[in-house]
């Protein structure tokens, strides 16, 4: 089987084609490479495992780009609330109207399967009760909206010829020599090991279901490979039930791993995301899928990681590592323009 990985040059696409590849898949990768400039450790055991990957962008993909592929993985995306808010009419342009491009694109050619990585945020603000595929989504931003959309428009696609699966991840952490310190519980492990103190923005109070990054790359994996009756048209939360958290008990589960780090919550905050999600579908619908790491696994292994590569205060403020600050240092240097296409 060979798969077209968009977004492989991204924190979860980094790791996924490897991922594919060493499972004897084989890996056409597509990314404009807008976090080019980060790349946090050296990753030797998988540099065998680099794809072909093809240096564009996602809405200039054109048929011949897909020949030869039997899937497609779709990641490439302006990947989280922040960065969708920071300019919602591109949001939709890229996320929306570009994925719904893209799954036709792969329609026309014979590609079958199309698996998409949508988000838990799609709930948006739950009451605390668990949530599942079948309430309604509640999106509170642009980016929200658009993983609503495409779930909407792509779905309404699914057929015979056309089987379109939709993985609702939960907030990603873990190790990604492309790393990302705008998701909270690598962010809060950063800021644990360079100062010591977790000192939280809000209250600490909203449900966040987390999910490690190689437990999202087995699901791309499962469904990838299920047959066409277990997920055509299908949404999974992807996730556990035991992996939903409040803010401030990540907070705790990180201090526990970074010895004399305390934790501190401040005032309510305006940001009114929070949801609980329940995970059951994946676990009995989706072959071979079970979720197989914890948050106190991912802490570890982050600290595991700050020790061998002695990871400081400027590479944890590096411009790469957080999607908001490169992509507004990439325009304010005029290297990309207002519609985010290079210079
Ligand atoms: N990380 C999470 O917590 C999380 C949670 C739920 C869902 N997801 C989804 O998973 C997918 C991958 O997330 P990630 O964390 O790896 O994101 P990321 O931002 O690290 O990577 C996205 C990649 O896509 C590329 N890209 C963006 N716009 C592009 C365009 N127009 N054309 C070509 N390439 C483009 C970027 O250069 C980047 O390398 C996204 O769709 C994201 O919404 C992520």
């Amino acid at each position: 089987m060979r798969v077209f990985v968009t977004g492989v040059h991204g924190y979860i696409g980094a790791v996924l084609a490897p991922y594919l590849m060493q499972r004897g898949i084989d890996v056409c990768g597509l990314d404009t490479g807008y976090y080019r400039d980060g790349w946090l450790y050296s990753d030797n055991r998988n540099l065998a495992w680099t794809p072909r990957t093809i240096n564009k962008d996602l809405r200039n993909i054109i048929e011949e780009d897909l020949e030869g592929c039997d899937a497609v993985a779709h990641l490439a995306e302006l990947s989280n609330d922040p960065l969708g808010q920071n300019n919602p009419a591109l949001t939709h342009k890229i996320n929306h109207h570009g994925s719904v491009r893209l799954a036709e694109l792969a329609r026309k050619t014979g590609i079958k399967r199309f698996v998409y990585t949508s988000s838990c945020s799609v709930y948006g603000a739950g009451s605390g009760d668990f949530l599942d595929e079948t309430t309604a989504p509640n999106p509170q931003t642009a980016y929200a909206e658009c993983k609503a959309l495409v779930e909407r428009d792509v779905g309404a696609m699914a057929g015979r010829d056309f089987s379109p699966v939709f993985l609702r991840n939960a907030t990603a952490y873990g190790l990604s020599p492309r790393m990302r310190f705008d998701i909270v519980l690598n962010d809060l492990c950063a800021l644990a090991w360079t100062t010591r103190r977790i000192a939280m923005v809000s209250d600490g109070s909203p449900w966040r279901p987390l999910v490690h990054i190689l437990d999202i790359c087995e699901a791309i994996h499962c469904a990838l490979k299920a047959p066409d009756a277990a997920v055509t048209g299908k949404i999974f939360n992807v996730g556990a039930d035991s992996e939903n958290y409040r803010v401030r008990e990540i907070a705790d589960i990180v201090a526990a791993e970074f010895p004399g780090c305390e934790v501190s919550a401040g005032p309510p905050s305006k940001d009114n995301r929070s949801y609980r999600v329940n995970f059951g579908r994946i676990h009995r619908e989706l072959p071979g899928f079970k979720c197989s790491y914890t948050a106190r696994d991912g802490a570890r292994q982050f600290r595991e990681l700050f020790e061998r590569i002695q990871f400081g205060p400027e590479t944890y403020q590096f411009r790469a590592f957080t999607r908001l600050k490169q992509l507004k240092y990439l325009q304010s240097t005029n290297q990309i323009d207002a519609e985010f296409f290079w210079n």
